[in-house]
């Protein structure tokens, strides 16, 4: 049935503040989108997108900070199914998220909502993800595209960032997830891009997202972030949100370019018409089982000196800190869950082991003493809920001084002294780190991180995660420092693709705790690495006496080339569970892309030829095996003439062995002083060269040379004969 224009009008500007338009004459329903991304924030009674209004109980899972620890794809997927139970349990078509925003700054407000500073591990959990919801009928909104990497002034900031960056670090995960999950929608940020909002980035919401991508379904806005619509709508945004917008109506009713408007309308009524039918309701309990399980693999083991962890039965433990009692389990702003129900560690320890509580906050003297008189002291501290939140930036790592206050107190009377960090965001571990015997690393774990954490540090559950983001020293190694969050509405990515990992390895700046780091109650052993272009193989075995989990990491160094990368990237990963004693044989696949840089000359991936590096690795620092594998050059070296530089022609496969040869028999004359001369001038176009009296090569002779260089058979016969060698 033809919709007319008021009809196509109103299904493109959205129905309520959750919900899409409805055009009964043509069958169109109108339906629920709601937030996301950890669980439900269904709201009944009026809308917000803050965070602050009553939403319905549903299962508050590990927000992604977490949840991205645990490094398992299987895990994440489930927790999408689960989340899509529940969504459809309460007619929602689409939940918002995930969140794939890669953590430029350790200090983004909402850095708990986003999975890692590496594009790798985003795109495989967020596709994970999406795969799991979108498995039981309800779509994903995949957010906030893009380069979206801070709170402060996020609806008018300008990310100004090269393309090579934007291609190899802060796009990826959203084009793995598009390209092989394809997300019902996919939701635009508020921030601008070099200069032009995401709202209206035909770039970025056409060329890319549709043309390149393939992108099928349906572009939403953030809330609240058009600004011009019928801009937006030319530019590739389908459907505006919260609705109605009547200065919106108004403009497309006038100016819509009507293919555009007939096309996102026929997306809306595409979506709408997508919904299933909702179901009876979910397995509250089984739903809350699941969010333990992921809450436990995805806490960290940062440090257990004198294997303090895990607790024995006979021990004493002094249980300190609020959060202990009251945990703080999820960030604030529009991610926020009502629970189910709320597990607090306090009660699940106290359950199995002796224990005794104090506050800590108020009473430091009482924490001591309980610490000077048991054998552990369990020190529970981290973010104030105030600290991270949508909306607003950190503006420091340190944990509030009360807080280092009884660390130092407790510490210093008790050596078996255990911190259990709550925080979305990174904190620094100084200068305490050193004081105290273990650092447990819980994030924010969702509803059910009291029974994970109890189950961690009484040995039922073998830690298993590991850090999806680098703990550094200070704020001001952090390569994004001195360009965050900008100024004059401005923020400049200066480092780059040189980001978190990337940056600290490369410069050799030494961390507290590198990427991927994450101790266990057993240790690991690799050996027996095969590869091959397709991927690498490698055997790893328990080599202690309890049954663990390990993270293989996979990261390829790549050769010198024509741009600068980073001396190792994440590539492959993945999480092998093993019974003491007993080894597996793993394998991660490798493909092109996992040997290419973004060549902004050709406006493609394109791969350096050369020796690459494969390092199984237990973190971004520590690789265990290596091996080589050579790949040929994809770029066809441009065509020479009299303009290229010299160097040019030196390392063109054709000329660049006879311009050599040539110079080694008349060294005399080319190097002096051990300097070549043909290096020196290097950076000369060749034209200029043959202006220098005495040069021994006429420009007829260049033209001829040229002329064969070019053919692409010649070159290519060159090229294979330069790699045998
Ligand atoms: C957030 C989105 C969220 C939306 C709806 C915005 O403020 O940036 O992540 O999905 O509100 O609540």
């Amino acid at each position: 049935m033809e919709l007319t224009r008021a009809e196509q009008v109103a299904l493109v500007t959205g129905g309520g503040f959750w919900s899409t338009a409805a055009v009964e004459r043509a069958g169109i329903p109108s339906v629920l989108i709601v937030d996301g991304p950890h669980g439900l924030r269904k709201q009944q009674h009026g809308g917000d997108h803050l965070g602050l209004g009553e939403s319905v109980a549903a299962t508050c899972f590990p927000p992604a900070a977490g949840l991205a620890s645990s490094f398992n794809v299987d895990l994440v997927e489930r927790v999408g199914r689960a989340l899509g139970d529940e969504a459809r349990a309460e007619n929602v078509a689409v939940l918002l998220g995930p969140g794939v925003n890669i953590k430029r700054s350790p200090l983004c407000g909402r850095n708990f909502e986003y999975f890692s500073e590496d594009p790798h591990v985003s795109g495989e959990l967020g596709a994970a993800w999406v795969r799991g919801i979108q498995s039981r009928g309800v779509g994903a909104s995949l957010k906030h595209f893009a380069a979206n990497n801070q709170e402060t002034n996020r609806m008018t900031v300008s990310a100004e960032v090269d393309e090579r960056t934007l291609r190899e670090i802060y796009l990826p995960a959203f084009e793995t997830i598009v390209t092989r999950e394809q997300p019902w929608t996919v939701m635009c940020s508020y921030n601008k891009i070099n200069g032009v909002f995401a709202a209206e980035n035909r770039w970025l919401l056409t060329e890319v997202l549709r043309e390149e991508w393939g992108f099928e379904g349906l572009v939403v806005s953030d809330w609240g972030a058009v600004d011009d619509r019928v801009a937006a709508l030319d530019a590739g945004l389908d459907l505006e949100m919260p609705g109605p917008q009547a200065s919106s109506e108004k403009h497309l009713l006038a100016d819509a370019d009507p293919q555009r408007l007939d096309e996102s309308a026929a997306r809306v009524a595409a979506l709408a018409r997508r919904v299933s039918a909702p179901t009876d309701g979910y397995d509250a309990a089984a739903h809350h089982a699941l969010a333990r399980e992921a809450a436990t693999e995805s806490i960290v083991l940062l440090r257990n000196e004198n294997a303090v962890l895990p607790l024995t039965p006979d021990q004493s433990v002094a249980v300190i800190g609020e959060f202990a009692r009251s945990p703080r389990f999820q960030g604030a702003g529009s991610s926020q869950v009502e629970a189910t129900r709320v597990d607090s560690a306090l009660d699940a320890l106290a359950a199995r082991a002796q224990v005794t509580f104090a506050p800590g906050h108020s009473n430091i003297a009482e924490a001591v003493e309980l610490a000077r008189n048991s054998d552990v002291a369990l020190l529970f501290v981290g973010l104030p809920e105030g600290d991270e939140s949508e909306g607003y930036d950190r503006q420091h790592l340190d944990l509030p001084p009360a807080q280092l206050e009884l660390i130092a107190a407790v510490a210093a009377v008790n050596s078996r002294t255990v911190v259990v960090l709550t925080n979305g965001g990174v904190v620094s571990l100084e200068p305490w780190h050193d004081s105290v015997a273990a650092i447990v690393e819980t994030w924010l774990l969702g509803q059910a991180g009291g029974g994970a954490i109890a189950d961690v540090l009484l040995g039922s559950a073998n830690p298993s995660g590991r850090l999806a983001e680098t703990i550094p020293l200070r704020l001001q190694d952090n390569p994004s420092y001195l360009n965050f969050p900008g100024e004059n509405d401005e923020v400049r990515y200066g480092e780059g693709v040189f980001v978190g990992y990337r940056y600290y390895e490369s410069a050799t700046v030494a961390v507290r705790y590198p990427f991927g780091h994450g101790l266990s109650y057993t240790t690991f052993s690799y050996s027996d690495m095969g590869v091959d272009a397709t991927g690498v193989t490698v055997r790893v075995t328990n080599t202690g006496d309890r049954a663990g989990a390990e993270v293989v990491q996979l990261y390829v160094a790549a050769p010198a080339g024509p741009v600068r990368t980073p001396v190792r990237e994440l590539r492959g990963f993945a999480k092998v569970r093993l019974e003491p004693g007993a080894s597996a044989t793993v394998r991660i696949a490798l493909d092109d892309r996992s040997f290419s840089y973004y060549d902004v000359s050709t406006g493609a991936f394109e791969i350096a030829g050369g020796a690459y590096e494969l390092q199984v690795a237990r973190n971004a620092h520590e690789v265990v095996l290596r091996a080589t594998v050579q790949r040929a050059a994809s770029v066809t070296p441009g065509k020479l003439g009299l303009e290229s530089r010299v160097s040019e022609w030196l390392l063109h496969p054709v000329t660049g062995p006879i311009f050599r040869r040539a110079a080694a028999s008349t060294s005399d004359g080319l190097v002096e002083g051990g300097t070549s001369v043909l290096d020196m001038v290097g950076s000369m176009p060749m034209r200029r060269l043959l202006r220098i009296p005495g040069v021994p090569v006429t420009e007829r002779q260049l033209r001829a040379l040229a002329a064969v260089a070019n053919v692409p058979i010649v070159r290519g016969v060159a090229r294979l004969f330069s790699r045998k060698r």
